[in-house]
């Protein structure tokens, strides 16, 4: 049985109108990470790291997922099980694009825990101060469940097990600067893969691919469902 492991990263929902991090315009130009996505940042200035979070939840309202995100939802409609879908994204756009099983391995800004009790819970509006833990109890502890820099991504078990028996490994619209996701190639690689990159242009690790495509993300990732559907009925 053929299985597909896919990384996405902030390029897939550019087409959407969300910003990547790394392009002119990006989300850290100008920024620093250490400035909102640290645990140290929170501890310094909880407001303003919450009010980064914020926006960008609320801006979620204004966005829809792309083709993109719909030719992936289709690919997992075949596949099935057979297909594991990791993002880098903390947006819900491969879910409304119809994606069931996404593993949000830097989190997801419409669920927030409490840094206190570790307790998570949905979070569909703005994370407040003033906010009381359901389960401890305390204040002033509420979060965005974001993995910040220097905190240990999620689902790493179910990622290795997957690239372990992957047949086919593609990363689409990522830059290839940030680990472990950056690392994904190397290992899908030497587990046997094929290895393929969709991006807007070359990247950090686009050597390492066996096959790179540039191009838009709405325009090379349908092309390439209509391939691997046909390749693989
Ligand atoms: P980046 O901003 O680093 O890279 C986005 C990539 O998408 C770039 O290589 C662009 O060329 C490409 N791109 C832009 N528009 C595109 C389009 N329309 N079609 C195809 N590709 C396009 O974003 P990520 O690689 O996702 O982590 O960043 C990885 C992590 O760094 C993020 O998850 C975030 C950030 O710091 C955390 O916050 C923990």
């Amino acid at each position: 049985m053929k299985s597909i492991v896919i990384l996405t990263g902030a390029g897939i929902s550019a087409e959407s109108g969300l910003k990547t991090f790394r392009d002119s315009g990006g989300l850290w130009e100008g920024r620093s990470v250490e400035d909102v996505a640290t645990f140290e940042a929170f501890e310094k200035d909880p407001e303003t790291v919450n009010r980064f979070y914020n926006d960008r939840r609320n801006h979620l309202t204004e966005v829809s997922p792309n083709k993109a995100h719909l030719a992936l939802a289709k690919l997992e409609r075949h596949f099935g099980q057979a297909l594991t879908l990791i993002t880098q994204n903390v947006d819900d756009l491969h879910e409304r694009g119809g994606s069931k099983n996404v593993l949000h391995m830097h989190g997801q800004l419409l669920r927030k825990t409490c840094a206190w009790c570790d307790a998570g819970a949905d979070c569909p509006r703005d994370i407040e101060m003033t906010e009381i833990c359901r389960k401890c109890r305390r204040d002033g502890g509420m979060r965005p469940d974001i993995v910040w820099f220097g905190e240990v991504p999620k689902y790493l078990k179910e990622i290795e097990d997957a690239l372990s028996s992957a047949s086919l490994f593609l990363s689409i619209g990522t830059s290839g600067h940030v680990y472990p996701a950056a690392g994904f190639v190397e290992i899908a690689k030497s587990c046997g893969a094929r290895t393929l990159e969709l991006n807007a242009e070359s990247t950090l690790k686009s050597n390492l691919f066996d096959e790179t495509r540039t191009g838009l993300a709405t325009e090379i990732v349908p092309t390439f469902v209509v391939e691997i559907l046909k390749a693989w009925p």
